[in-house]
């Protein structure tokens, strides 16, 4: 699909994605770099990260790709700088990285837990800590007076409550109250925007085929009425909107990308059964004078 907004929505404006190679972080950069942007990826894995870099540069997009861990802090410092050098600023930092997998409470070990929030919550911090001195106003390559960008991918699990994923909860929740905390200091302090992503279920992603297998999907369709796949593309077009200068305004929210699914309740009772039960139920109470007692009438 078309994207809706300007090809020079983010021109001159230099991207880090971690994450940045596949799924939904890939797209991000995909569409940061139609829109003008130069991008930087971090990943762990090299052939990742060269098939994105080339898929990227074959668009015609500024592109470059750095191995790393965001649990890592020497690595987090190395690709920051590194990003620093090779574009001379940035702009935007994007924390798309996460790990993830279904796990029952039960059967989940303390590392287990642990390990999901080592990558999501303390990556995220840890990638936001070392961009900071590029991202605030007058740190190197801005001017005085405009901050950067950070935008936190997290999920909407946590706002209710997520089978077999309370490490992931856990995690995005961790990432959405970072995402405020860092708005509120950083938007104050040094001009920088912080905002998250809370994608539903996206179709066609490493995160989608490990947590939701087929055959959930076409359950889930039968009693979540607002149950619907959302496609890579809708995350990104978020994030351009929110990285562009129509979110210029915008700091320390958390724009939820799922369609509405994450309100999903089973219908309780059919619509035509509410409309005749509430009128009964109005009828009865009009009839009944105030104030006079059941055991009176
Ligand atoms: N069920 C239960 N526990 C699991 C598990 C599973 N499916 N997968 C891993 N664990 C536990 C391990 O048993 C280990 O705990 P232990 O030491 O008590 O046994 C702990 O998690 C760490 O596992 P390990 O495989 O050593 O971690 P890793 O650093 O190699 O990998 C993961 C990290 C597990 C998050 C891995 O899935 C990953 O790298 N994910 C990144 C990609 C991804 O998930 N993409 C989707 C993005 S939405």
């Amino acid at each position: 699909m078309d994207s809706p907004f300007k090809q020079d929505a983010l021109k001159g404006k230099v991207a880090l994605i971690t994450g940045g190679g596949s799924g939904i972080g890939f797209e991000i950069s995909r569409q940061f770099g139609k829109h003008g942007a130069s991008i930087a990826i971090m990943g762990r894995r090299q052939h990742v990260l060269d098939s994105a870099v080339s898929a990227l540069t074959s668009l015609g997009i500024p592109a470059t790709g750095f191995v790393g861990d965001v649990r890592k802090q020497e690595d987090a410092r190395r690709v920051v700088e590194s990003t620093f050098q090779h574009y001379g600023r940035i702009d935007i930092l994007v924390n798309a990285a996460a790990g993830n997998f279904l796990a029952s409470a039960e059967d989940l070990s303390s590392n287990g837990f642990r390990t999901v929030l080592d990558i999501d919550a303390v990556g995220t911090f840890t990638m936001c800590r070392e961009a900071l001195v590029y991202l605030k106003k007058g740190g190197p390559g801005r001017n005085s007076s405009s901050g950067g960008l950070i935008l936190n991918i997290s999920a909407t699990l946590h706002y209710t409550a997520s089978w077999y994923q309370v490490h992931v909860s856990a995690a995005k929740a961790a990432v959405d109250a970072t995402t405020r905390n860092l708005a509120l200091e950083w938007g104050t302090d040094y001009d920088i925007r912080v905002n998250g992503i809370a994608p539903g279920p996206i179709g066609d992603t490493p995160g989608m085929s490990k947590l939701v297998p087929d055959e959930i999907i076409s359950k889930a369709r039968d009693y979540m009425p607002l149950y619907k796949l959302g496609e890579k593309w809708d995350i990104a077009m978020a994030s351009v909107y929110l990285a562009s200068d129509a979110g210029k305004y915008i700091n320390g929210t958390i724009l939820p990308v799922d369609g509405g699914l994450w309100l999903s309740r089973p219908r309780h009772l059919p619509k035509d059964a509410v409309k005749q039960l509430s009128r009964v139920v109005e009828k009865k109470s009009r009839n009944t004078p105030v104030g006079v007692p059941k055991s009176k009438l």
